[in-house]
């Protein structure tokens, strides 16, 4: 949506900001784009060096150098809004690194969220052995290419049923994560290696929350998303089937009736 469309919109429209998990883009959101109610508009952030914003990342992040955090993310996130001249609370959807940035965005803005929907997400830091991972991900990434994270990306992100019967979902997120540059792997895994642990904060959030995970994400898992459910006051649990760590990828229709149900009880 083009800066001036925002402006035509009525005091009666919500906006629904909608933040990419790692190593995808904003396109990622596009079977939710045109499945909302005429009421929602909805918004997808790239964040730097991602999607939109890769072409020029490259000559900012240095190896070694941690250029982005979920600080800067959720800064990002707050820039884009007011550069649509949005300063009414949003509904705000984050998918699993989206997820975090959605949860610092709350934290430093809570009056500019009016909803949040957290989905393959966590609330947990790292374990010293996961910041390792990625460290040493980050530096391959930098030495050898983006091309050496991809593949077992890949493997991670979707469940079985749609890496056999769903080549074309397969097609385009390889050549949407062959997109993004290494210099942005490495500053994206750094960010998330030195993320803070959220849970603490959970039972503060007011708002209403909906947490949806895939039946079948082995990296967000259900358990996991049921724990973060169980300490947000205003919170429910949605387990979608057929799906890995992208639910609103492998199973858009199912995704999006449950967006859908929940708009329709916030704004
Ligand atoms: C994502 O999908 O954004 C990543 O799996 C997040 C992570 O690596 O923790």
């Amino acid at each position: 949506m083009t800066v001036n469309q925002l402006a035509n919109c009525s005091a009666e429209t919500t906006y629904l900001l909608f933040i990419h998990g790692y190593p995808l883009d904003s396109t990622m959101w596009e079977n939710q784009l045109q499945s909302l109610p005429p009421e929602v508009r909805p918004l997808a952030i790239d964040l730097a060096g991602f999607g939109r914003n890769s072409s020029n990342d490259g000559a900012n992040f240095q190896p070694g150098q941690t250029a982005c955090s979920m600080a800067s993310y959720a800064e990002e996130c707050a820039q884009f809004l007011n550069h649509h001249k949005i300063f009414d609370p949003v509904v705000i959807c984050g998918l699993s690194m989206g997820g975090y940035v959605a949860l610092e965005f709350w934290k430093r803005y809570p009056n500019r969220v009016k909803a949040m929907i957290l989905c393959d997400t966590r609330a947990a830091a790292d374990t010293v052995e996961g910041v390792a991972l990625r460290k040493s991900i980050a530096d391959r990434a930098l030495r050898e290419g983006t091309e050496v994270v991809v593949k077992p990306m890949l493997d991670k992100l979707l469940c079985e049923t749609s890496r056999v019967h769903k080549p074309l979902v397969v097609q385009r997120l390889f050549e949407t994560m062959m997109k993004v540059p290494s210099t942005t792997i490495h500053a994206a895994q750094n960010a998330m290696a030195d993320r803070a642990d959220f849970t603490a904060r959970l039972s503060e959030i007011r708002v209403p929350s909906l947490l949806i995970v895939g039946e079948k994400d082995a990296i967000s898992t259900p358990e996991e998303m049921r724990s973060m459910a169980d300490k947000i006051p205003h919170s429910q649990l949605v387990v979608i089937p057929d799906a890995g760590h992208l639910p609103p990828i492998e199973n858009a229709i199912v995704f999006n009736a449950e967006i859908v149900r929940f708009l329709s009880k916030v704004i």
